[in-house]
């Protein structure tokens, strides 16, 4: 009955209200905590996004992974268009009618390995990627989304990807060895580095 009531509140706007207040709480407790290895808190991502979109002059962003929405409803006036593309049907509802007014947000259903190639043969500007589509550390759809990205031809992506803790050897995702080698073969001339456990991709100036 709680669980089923809890995932009614996130259906709804207020989710989001509560959010925007509860991730200043979160951000306090993983500053003083600071505990190593684990996850960043919300805000910090988005200060992450931002900050990117505003450096590369990014108008395109493109999340893997909507859950909730709470990413979008962040990003919903910031970006000329928003591509969103989730696995589980119900979630991609609840999503689509929270922006059902909003033309520039789109929320695609699906398995991002699939879905996230055939978004890209639509895409025609540099984007800005937010690879966030999981099922925690027990599946990911990463090694297919980047082979898809690399071989796009527009240049001037830039990829941010959640939870690089896991890029560790003992979980189906690459390990941050295989992913640096992967990237200077497929991807050259961008910099990957780590920074509050997202991984950021990104062309390097010369
Ligand atoms: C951590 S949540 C995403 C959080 C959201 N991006 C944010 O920043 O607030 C991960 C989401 O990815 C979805 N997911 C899992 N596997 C996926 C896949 N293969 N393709 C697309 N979405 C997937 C899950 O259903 C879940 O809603």
């Amino acid at each position: 009955m709680a669980s089923k009531l809890r995932y009614k509140f996130r259906e709804t706007q207020l989710f989001h209200f509560y959010k925007s207040i509860s991730v200043w709480g979160e951000y306090a407790s993983w500053k003083l905590r600071h505990v190593r290895g684990a996850g960043a808190p919300h805000l910090v991502k988005q200060r992450m996004i931002a900050e990117f979109a505003s450096r590369f002059n990014l108008q395109t962003l493109v999340e893997t992974g909507t859950n909730y929405a709470h990413m979008l409803y962040v990003n919903k006036d910031k970006f000329r268009e928003i591509y969103s593309i989730e696995l589980d049907e119900h979630r991609v509802r609840s999503a689509r009618r929270k922006f059902a007014s909003r033309t520039n947000i789109h929320v695609l259903q699906g398995d991002s390995a699939k879905v996230l190639p055939q978004l890209l043969s639509s895409l025609k500007e540099p984007c800005l990627f937010w690879l966030d589509g999981h099922d925690f550390d027990i599946s990911t759809p990463i090694k297919q989304e980047l082979d898809a990205i690399y071989k796009h031809p527009i240049r001037g992506h830039v990829l941010l990807i959640d939870d690089a803790r896991w890029f560790d050897g003992r979980t189906p995702y690459p390990t941050m060895q295989q992913l640096r080698e992967k990237t200077a073969h497929e991807y050259p001339g961008h910099t990957i580095e780590v920074k509050d456990d997202i991984i950021r991709i990104y062309i390097s100036r010369r």
